[in-house]
């Protein structure tokens, strides 16, 4: 463990994203003797000519959301507070960025210990466009002191690019100035608990070694749904659309644990490797195999254009070209404005060869992983009836885990991904051929989208989404079972 002065410095501090994602998560890392006061200080970097005390009264709110703050949390709030000073300059200015390197400086000397070192790491909470020029910023003026040794770490965030041009222009900009080991991508669920465990549960055991193939396994469903619209984000979403938002990175992370070999140890870059290789078997999509979707009132959101084809929904099929998945439908399903929130991964199983229960089986063996929200485990299964009946019934054998860990916190995603920036873990970060990969599975389809030659169906807001999605779903094989309904237990 390395110890010495650490400068977390985060960049568009006064935006949204360091608001309600950034300066929380920093915020619960201290709170849990993460970072120690005499070594770590925060900087906050934007635009807007504001004073230390309007940023933390601005931040101040966001800290302990959501849950009864008591004496103690509060005075940890003012603590952590007092460890933020603030930097305003812009985006593309030596000037702001000779300040603040500083400002980072004069705290390392007056921090600085025979022993001590200059770790410093950015945080980008900054649109894109901006990453080419702040980065020569930083690498010009903010570095850390060679004479101290220590590192420079930058954390990038999507959308890294709009296509596979883009996103190519955008990491060579960034690689010319920064190393990889140096360059954080963050997906923020591969910091999600059950995300984490998709390795263990697949390699650690001897349940799934077996059946985790096309010999036994049918279809697989990654399902993101949202039951609130774009409310304030239309701008933004409206330039990149349901599939750049989530399919193309955070569904498609999951589908990489979910469908990768096992990697020869647990180094990053081995893990990384296999998730390539995944990527890389993924064939063309094919437009018959992808239906889009658009809420109604979506274009209601001043800042949509009128005539809008962006997809706030869609389901498309992937397949991956490999032996053990030649013929298993991988179905991403992602939309906004519909009937229920929740993320989940869903293995659904072949039928039994020369079932002697056929005719009264509800359905077909399922393995669901709730990613969200009451993060579960659960097999469907067929059971006896209980009773003096021989018949037979759908239940499940139930891994829930706020009954299973009682009193035991899950950490929020970016918290635990900023923690592995400090301490140098890129496992669950996205390395740059993993980013391009992805983006080679997506662009052809996204461009016939961009030229209106693929369009998006209406279908109502707190809805299941459009009628024809389901069909997708069950010409791919999924088959529904009826009659069953999977109950959280509570405590
Ligand atoms: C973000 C998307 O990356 O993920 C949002 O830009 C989306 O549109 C969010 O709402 C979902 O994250 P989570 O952790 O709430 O599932």
């Amino acid at each position: 463990q390395e110890t010495g002065c650490l400068s977390i410095i985060v960049l568009g501090a006064s935006g949204d994203l360091a608001k309600k994602k950034t300066f929380p998560a920093l915020f619960h890392l201290f709170a849990q003797g993460f970072l120690q006061s005499d070594e770590v200080h925060i900087f906050g970097y934007a635009r807007s000519k504001i004073s230390d005390d309007d940023l933390r009264n601005r931040i101040r709110g966001y800290l302990v959301q959501g849950k009864t703050s008591d004496a103690v949390q509060l005075e940890e709030v003012s603590k952590f507070l007092k460890l933020i000073k603030y930097v305003s300059g812009s985006y593309d200015s030596a000037e702001g960025f000779q300040k603040l390197d500083k400002e980072i400086s004069e705290h390392e000397v007056s921090r600085n210990s025979a022993e001590g070192t200059s770790r410093r790491l950015f945080y980008f909470a900054l649109p894109p466009s901006v990453y080419p020029s702040v980065c020569k910023m930083i690498k010009h003026y903010c570095m850390n002191k060679s004479d101290l040794g220590g590192w420079t770490r930058i954390v990038v965030e999507k959308p890294f690019g709009k296509d596979l041009a883009s996103a190519e222009k955008l990491s060579s900009q960034i690689g010319e100035l920064f190393d990889e080991p140096q360059i954080y991508r963050i997906d923020h669920y591969l910091g999600k608990e059950l995300v984490q465990n998709l390795l263990v549960l697949r390699f650690a055991n001897r349940f799934f070694l077996p059946l985790w193939n096309r010999d036994n396994i049918d279809n697989v469903q990654i399902v993101f749904r949202e039951d609130f619209g774009t409310e304030g984000r239309g701008g933004y979403f409206d330039e990149y659309g349901i599939i750049r938002d989530i399919i193309q990175n955070h569904l498609l992370q999951v589908l990489c644990l979910v469908a990768m070999e096992k990697p020869i140890s647990l180094k990053p870059e081995h893990i990384r490797d296999e998730k390539v290789k995944v990527l890389q078997s993924v064939l063309p999509i094919k437009d018959e195999e992808v239906v889009l979707g658009q809420y109604e009132g979506y274009r209601d959101d001043p800042t949509v254009p009128d005539h809008s084809n962006t997809p706030t929904f869609a389901t498309m099929v992937l397949r991956i070209h490999n032996e053990r998945w030649e013929g298993v439908p991988f179905i991403m399903k992602a939309g906004k404005a519909l009937s229920s929130r929740k993320a989940e991964i869903r293995v659904q199983f072949k039928d039994v060869p020369g079932d002697i229960f056929r005719c009264k089986k509800q359905g077909r063996n399922e393995f669901v992983i709730r990613l969200q929200p009451s993060e579960a485990m659960y097999m469907k299964l067929t059971v006896k009836k209980p009773g003096l009946e021989m018949s037979t019934v759908q239940s499940e054998l139930d891994l829930s885990y706020r009954q299973r860990y009682q009193g035991v916190t899950i950490p929020e995603a970016y918290e635990r991904l900023i923690l592995d920036t400090i301490r140098g873990d890129q496992q669950h970060f996205v390395r740059r051929d993993e980013l391009k990969a992805a983006w080679e599975i997506f662009t052809p389809l996204l461009h016939r989208i961009d030229n209106g030659e693929v369009k998006s169906l209406p279908y109502k807001p707190g809805s299941r989404g459009p009628a024809k999605a389901d069909e997708l779903l069950e010409k791919a094989g999924y088959v529904q079972t009826h009659g069953y309904i999977w109950i959280p237990p509570t405590l």
